[in-house]
């Protein structure tokens, strides 16, 4: 039987040049759940989007279950039962959930929508799928996971058959990663087939039956059973060499206390309390790990502290001078460096080049501007200098950031952040989204940091990632700090588990000495 999906040679070249799929060959058979891995750039997301009709093949041919076709655009992949959800969700925020799902092909009472019929159709496709969500609820107001859940019942309504799904866990906690998990077998229990981009190994190894590797626009393995092999084969085979999985890390020289952060707190708009008169010290020559559920309020305290938020009440000094209710532009002149953990919203600027993007902070400091005068060829250079250090991979320094690869565009705000040669760096869930070959690198570079003296808080929903790298673990439940550890051999996950659940806590005279 020929297979369900087949693509044969397929090349693309993008109009600036750049060669994405090189003569790639994938193949997926009917109900299987089907992995694509590979490093930022090698392709992934290019390759789908022909598949789903939204870029078009430079050369080479598709096959569904034998037959040749031509896929001009989404519309013609929908009718061919073909879904993608995106890398970067694509919903209307002002809507309700149900009014985007039936978005197009609403449900009709003469000439009006029938709302009820669309919350009612809603509702029955997310019992059948197992995908909650609160058919009523407008999309602005639903946290990540359930908009995810939207995207992919979008596609369901549409009639999908091949769900191909863009880096879905990149976005999701371990919980939604494993709710999201059942809804996948799910839906291949009932006779549908997913294609499933991720970076993390562990992942394909969880759920996927067969995974293609792809590297530099080639397939470099191709639809292996991923019970004949093992993490390290899929990571040697994305970046052609060995990855380590274990950071060198020398033992700590900690010096003064860089951030000093007291009775913060800071309630939303709306009035809920996200912060908890949180206090602790990041010291020169430390990593300070804050691990927690996310939710907890990790994500405003990162936030707060970097002035994109103002703080409701409490303190916080780097290297003793005050930087709270300031603004990011003074908070980044006392020497704060932060990478945002929403990179899209907070982070880049999509239509201006990489070059541009890479001095945002600083374009109007020496040597870029000298007397009032800028010298653009510097910051070409400095560009260019940074996306060889950092592997940017692009056309050139004056591509729009809009134009790379997702991981690509995480790694332009890492490799601007870095550069800042700040006293304290704000690391929100630095390593998410980018490849394993490329969070090696950014979490040596947080080490090498650490060992230059710079404090470094790092703020990661990856467990694992906390441990083998902070000095400090500081775990965060409901907005406070509820125990502060000196990381070792006897922190152990199912000890700090039970903290982050909030099942134990630190007194607050013990979380005092350990500040
Ligand atoms: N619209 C575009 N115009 C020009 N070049 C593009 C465009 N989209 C992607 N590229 C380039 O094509 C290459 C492959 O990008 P693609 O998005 O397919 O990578 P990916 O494997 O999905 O990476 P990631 O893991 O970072 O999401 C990259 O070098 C990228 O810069
Ligand atoms: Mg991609």
């Amino acid at each position: 039987m020929p297979p369900f999906v087949e693509m044969r040679d397929i090349v693309k070249i993008y109009p600036n040049g750049v060669v994405a799929n090189r003569g790639v060959h994938f193949s997926v058979e009917k109900g299987e759940i089907h992995a694509l891995v590979g490093e930022n750039g090698a392709g992934k997301t290019t390759l789908m989007k022909i598949l789903y009709g939204m870029e078009h093949p430079t050369a080479g041919q598709i096959f569904l279950e034998g037959r040749p076709v031509r896929i001009q655009n989404p519309h013609q992949a929908i009718d061919l039962g073909i879904g993608m959800v995106h890398q970067n969700f694509m919903l209307i925020p002002s809507f309700t959930i149900a009014q985007n799902i039936v978005l197009g092909q609403e449900p009709r009472r003469g000439r009006f929508i029938d709302f009820e019929a669309a919350a009612r159709l809603t509702t029955e496709l997310s019992q059948t799928y197992g995908l909650q969500v609160d058919p009523q609820a407008r999309v602005e107001a639903t946290p990540v996971g359930m908009r995810q859940r939207v995207e992919i019942l979008k596609t369901l309504y549409r009639g999908a058959n091949l769900l191909i799904l863009d880096e879905p866990t990149a976005v999701l906690t371990p919980q939604e990663t494993a709710d999201l998990f059942r809804a996948v077998r799910r839906l291949v229990a009932e006779g549908k087939t997913v294609i499933f981009i991720t970076h993390k190994l562990v992942e394909v190894k969880q759920i996927a039956d067969r995974v293609t590797v792809m590297r530099h626009g080639e397939v470099t393995g191709e639809a292996l059973r991923t019970a004949d092999v093992s993490e390290a084969d899929i990571a040697q085979l994305m970046v052609g060499r060995k990855v380590l999985f274990r950071i060198e890390k020398p033992p700590q020289q900690r010096g003064p206390a860089v951030a000093q952060v007291r009775d913060l707190s800071y309630i939303s708009e709306t009035g809920r309390p996200l912060l908890r008169e949180v206090s602790f010290n990041v010291y020169a020559g430390e990593i300070l790990g804050i691990a927690g559920v996310e939710g907890n309020g990790q994500t405003e305290l990162a936030e707060v502290l970097s002035g994109l938020k103002p703080p409701t009440t409490g303190q916080a000094l780097v290297n003793g001078r005050p930087v709270l209710g300031k603004g990011p532009r003074q908070v980044r002149q006392a020497g704060v460096a932060h990478i945002p953990e929403d990179r899209l919203t907070n982070g880049v600027a999509l239509d201006a080049s990489i070059a541009d993007n890479l001095v945002v902070d600083r374009y109007f400091r020496p040597p870029f501007t000298r007397r009032g005068v800028m010298y653009p060829r510097l910051i070409r250079r400095h560009a260019r200098d940074l996306m060889h250090r950092f592997d940017i991979r692009a056309a050139s320094e004056e591509s729009p950031v809009k134009s790379l690869s997702g991981g690509n565009m995480q790694k332009v705000i890492v490799a601007r952040e870095f550069s800042s040669e700040p006293a304290l760096l704000i690391a929100a869930q630095p390593t998410r989204g980018i490849d394993i070959g490329a969070a090696e690198f950014v979490r040596q570079q947080l080490v090498q940091k650490r060992n230059e003296g710079k404090a470094v808080l790092l703020i990661s929903a990856d467990l694992a990632e906390v441990m083998s790298l902070a000095d400090r673990i500081a775990v965060m439940f409901k907005g406070r700090i509820v125990g502060i550890f000196q990381n070792g051999p006897d922190i152990t996950e199912e000890e700090l588990g039970l903290y982050m659940l909030g099942l134990k806590q630190q007194s607050p005279d013990e979380i005092e000495t350990l500040q």
